[in-house]
């Protein structure tokens, strides 16, 4: 199991190169995981109309949309090369609320020491809004 997060992390990890954050320069990347196994990839990408710019997680996330994707996510991996731990904002955290299995979808991030971290997005993201079912 460890092995499938590793994985995960090791491909935010990658992708976190192509972000396009000459702002902020605080590159992220992200992978999330669906039911179906696909993955989608995803960076920041800024503008210089700063409320513009888009998260990784975000931008996977649509990837994943626009790509025909109908099964829900299960986990997600963030990582940044400027800090350990990087957890999603407060937008984006909506968003995983919007397309997740379920509120234990894994949030798998880079913790101290280069070990990794796993959150329960109900921890980080408790009531989140959804319309009734
Ligand atoms: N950012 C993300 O892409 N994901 C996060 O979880 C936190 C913040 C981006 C937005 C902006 O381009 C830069 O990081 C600094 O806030």
């Amino acid at each position: 199991m460890t092995d499938i997060y590793e994985k995960l992390l090791s491909k935010a990890k990658e992708i976190s190169k192509n972000a396009y954050c000459p702002y902020s320069n605080f590159p992220v990347g992200a992978c999330v995981l669906y039911e179906s196994g696909n993955e989608y990839l995803g960076c920041n990408v800024e503008n210089a109309s700063y409320g513009l710019s888009i998260c990784a997680e975000r931008n996977a996330m649509s990837s994943a949309i626009s790509a025909g994707e109908k099964t829900k996510i299960k986990a997600i991996a963030i990582y940044s090369p400027k800090q350990k731990m990087c957890l999603p904002c407060g937008a984006c955290r909506q968003w995983l609320c919007e397309f997740a299995v379920d509120e234990n979808i894994q949030i798998i991030l880079e913790g101290k020491d280069e070990k990794i971290s796993i959150l329960k997005l109900k921890d980080i993201f408790p009531y989140g809004f959804k319309f009734d079912e």
